[in-house]
């Protein structure tokens, strides 16, 4: 709280309203009596002005390009840290000791497998369906396996649905992938860590093992790391509205998976790497640009702009320095697809119309070289956002219960629809 006023005068009325200050970002107007005392609502379709809740997890500065989770820096949870770190992190509010961090690493391992059962509900779908959708399917089924943890009132139940998500995310993205090409499901393994037991269980068949590449594996735990949290983006407060019901836990990260499957959120990684084999050679960057800017033409620049970041996605800048080294590593030097994302970057960050909307490359401008680097389709791509961000939607749900402020969310509207009018018999239509 502070001592400033947000003063609001409509017609000879003067409302005034506290101004709330955060420990960095910008102060907010608490107008939560503004419908009480002017009869008004605030009008912010998209949200674009509006802070929907407090929150201590995740903080982005736009115009510094600056990412921090919990008060680190992205960049050097990036270098210095791992996912599954990042992961207590983000759901605990300090980095683990020693013991702390193994408990932890031990607790996830052991709720890797999946109920046995949960093999069969995969049968009903096609094999051709995507995987984002098997996923929006089989992430809330989790409800209908895991009856013990889903009393939200019981923060014991709320600690292990917490835990069993993070733990199986993997293993039912790696079983929706081994379903869509017709190759058995690959269990969990205990020894492996939680990016190298996810590319085991993509990629090991029963024929041979797989021999996970470290640097690969490292180059995936990365990737989670950069995608985990991100603030009150549209799945996160996807998951936080379906949360403010009191729905389960495993029915509110459904509504944040289906969230982020749209191509202007979450599936923009598949859309990007789709756009650039598109273009496909640099000489038709320009034709590409020109309908970017065509307002006629409803095509947009698939990695490129965010709501927040008015420079650099940070994560972008990590994700283009992976990008070139995991090519480096596997010897695919001069890839037509990073060439063209490199040409397409250098040009539009040149061009006005770029330059005046701030638009820049985001998270997922790389990503997907990186994925289809290591072997996953692009229908895959937003699966491996969805893995990564579990931890994120679970720790701003679990903020959320327990908030003692916690109320159904429940917004208003500027109705212009039909004033009331009687029913008019068919025959007088
Ligand atoms: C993610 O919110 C998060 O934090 C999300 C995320 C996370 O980690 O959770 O960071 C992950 O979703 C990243 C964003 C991925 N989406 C894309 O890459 C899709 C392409 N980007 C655009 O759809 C768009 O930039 C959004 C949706 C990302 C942001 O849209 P905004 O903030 O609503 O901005 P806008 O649509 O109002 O655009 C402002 C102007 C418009 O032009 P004018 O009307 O002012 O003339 O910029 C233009 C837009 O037409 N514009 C683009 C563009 N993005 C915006 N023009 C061409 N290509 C683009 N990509």
């Amino acid at each position: 709280m502070t001592d400033k006023v947000a003063k609001l005068v409509i017609g000879d009325q003067t409302h005034e309203f506290p101004v709330l200050s955060g420990t960095v970002g910008p102060d907010v107007i608490d107008i939560r009596s503004l419908y009480a005392k002017t009869g008004m609502f605030t009008y912010d379709p998209g949200f674009t002005s509006t802070a929907a809740c407090d929150s201590a997890i995740t903080y982005i500065d736009g115009d510094k390009g600056e990412l921090l989770y919990r008060g680190y820096p992205i960049d050097q949870l990036a270098e210095k840290s791992n996912y599954l770190e990042v992961c207590y992190l983000l759901l605990y509010g300090e980095l683990p000791n020693k013991a702390q961090m193994a408990e932890f690493d031990t607790l996830v391992t052991r709720h890797t497998m999946v109920h046995e059962q949960m093999h069969y509900f995969y049968r009903g779908f096609r094999r051709d369906a995507h995987p984002m959708a098997v996923m929006t399917g089989v992430v809330g089924a989790m409800a209908a396996f895991y009856h013990d943890s889903t009393d939200i009132t019981d923060p014991q139940q709320r600690e292990i649905a917490s835990i069993r998500m993070i733990a199986k995310m993997p293993t039912i993205a790696a079983m929706a992938y081994k379903y869509s090409i017709g190759q058995p499901f690959v269990y969990p393994r205990n020894d492996l860590d939680f990016a190298s037991n996810f590319l085991h269980m993509c990629f090991s068949v029963p024929a041979e093992q797989f021999k996970v590449n470290p640097t690969i594996a490292k180059a995936m735990d990365l990737i989670f790391t950069l995608h985990a949290d991100h603030e009150q983006n549209a799945s996160t407060s996807t998951v936080r509205l379906a949360g403010s019901s009191d729905a389960n836990p495993f029915a509110c990260i459904a509504a944040g998976v289906a969230c982020l499957w749209g191509p202007a959120h979450g599936g923009a990684n598949e859309a990007a790497l789709n756009m650039l084999k598109e273009i496909g050679t640099v000489d038709r960057i320009p034709e590409f640009i020109a309908r970017a800017k065509d307002k006629n033409d409803p095509f947009k620049l698939m990695g490129f702009g965010h709501r927040v970041y008015k420079n650099f996605d940070p994560r972008a800048t990590v994700m283009q320095a992976t990008a070139k080294e995991v090519l480096d590593l596997l010897g695919v030097h001069n890839n037509p697809t990073l060439q063209v994302a490199q040409a397409l970057e250098k040009i539009a960050l040149e061009d006005p119309y770029f330059i005046d909307r701030k638009l820049y490359p985001n998270v997922d401008f790389y990503s997907g070289i990186i994925l289809e680097a290591i072997g996953f389709p692009t229908s895959m791509f937003t699966v491996l956002f969805a893995v990564a961000r579990t931890v994120g939607w679970i720790a701003q749900w679990k903020e959320m219960i327990g908030d003692p402020q916690k109320k159904i969310g429940r917004p208003r509207q500027l109705y212009n629809g039909s004033p009331a009018r009687d029913y008019a018999e068919i025959t007088g239509r």
